[in-house]
C-alpha cells in the first residue's frame, strides 16, 4: 500500500469495513452468524451488493446518485479496499460498507437469502486463457447463489470487455431459467472505471447485462 492508502486505511477501516471472521483460506469467510444490515446501516434501504468493486469508483459515484440505498462492496485486495475508503470519504456520504473478502464465501456465510435488490460485477478478471476459464467468477454456480441472495425481483448487472467472457456469461444466463435478460444497454450511473478505460483503449468492445430474477 502506499502511503495514502495506509492513511486511508488506518482512519477509515474501522467506520466502514464490516469486521468478518476468516475462512481456510487467505481470503475466504468462515462459517458465522448472518450479517444485519439494517443494524449495519442503521436504517432500512435497499441493498446494492458489488462484487470485486477495486479502486471504488463505481460505488463512490453510486453512493452520491443514490443517497436512499446501501451499498456493500466485496473485494480481495487490502490496497484497493484502502483507495475505496478514500473515495467514500471524499464523497461525505455514510452509505457504503465493505468487506475484504472473497465475494462467494461472503455471500454464501454472510448474507441472508433473499435480501439484496441488486447484485453488480462490473469487469470481472477475465481469466482469458481457456485452461484458467473455470477460475471465472460468473459461472453456472454463482448464477445459482446470486439467484437465493437476491429479492424476488432482484437485478443482476454484469459488464465486461471480454468477448468470450460475454459470451460465457449470456450462455450461462440463457441456461438457467430463473433469470431473463432485461437490457443490454449501459447502466446508466455506471462510471467509467480505470479497468474499463483499459479495456476501451485497446479497441475492446464493452458488454454490459442487466438480468432480472424469476420466482421466489
Ligand atoms: C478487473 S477488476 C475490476 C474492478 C471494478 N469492478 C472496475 O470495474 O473497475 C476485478 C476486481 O475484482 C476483485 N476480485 C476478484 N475476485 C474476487 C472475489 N472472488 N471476491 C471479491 N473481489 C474479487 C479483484 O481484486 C479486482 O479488484
Amino acid at each position: 500500500m502506499t502511503a495514502s492508502q495506509h492513511g486511508w486505511f488506518e482512519r477509515y477501516s474501522p467506520l466502514w469495513v464490516i469486521d468478518v471472521a476468516s475462512g481456510d483460506l487467505a481470503t475466504s469467510v468462515g462459517p458465522q452468524d448472518l450479517l444485519d444490515f439494517d443494524q449495519i446501516f442503521g436504517r432500512r434501504a435497499s441493498l446494492i451488493v458489488e462484487i470485486g468493486s477495486g479502486h471504488g469508483e463505481t460505488l463512490a459515484a453510486a453512493c452520491v446518485e443514490s443517497p436512499d440505498k446501501n451499498f456493500v462492496g466485496f473485494e480481495v485486495f487490502e490496497a484497493s479496499i484502502a483507495s475505496t475508503l478514500g473515495k467514500i470519504a471524499s464523497t461525505g456520504t455514510s452509505n457504503v460498507r465493505l468487506i475484504a473478502a472473497d465475494a462467494i464465501s461472503g455471500l454464501t456465510h454472510l448474507v441472508p437469502d433473499h435480501s439484496i435488490d441488486e447484485i453488480w460485477v462490473f469487469f470481472p478478471d477475465p481469466w482469458q486463457k481457456k485452461k484458467h476459464h473455470k477460475r471465472r467468477l460468473v459461472s453456472p454456480s454463482f448464477a445459482d447463489l446470486v439467484w437465493h441472495k437476491l429479492t424476488p425481483t432482484g437485478v443482476l448487472r454484469l459488464a465486461t470487455d471480454w468477448e468470450s467472457y460475454a459470451v460465457a456469461m449470456e450462455a450461462t444466463f440463457a441456461q438457467d431459467t430463473r433469470f431473463t435478460l432485461a437490457s443490454r444497454q449501459r447502466f446508466g450511473t455506471r462510471p467509467l472505471t480505470k479497468f474499463e478505460s483499459r479495456g476501451v483503449a485497446a479497441g475492446r468492445t464493452i458488454y454490459d447485462f442487466e438480468y432480472h430474477k424469476v420466482g421466489s
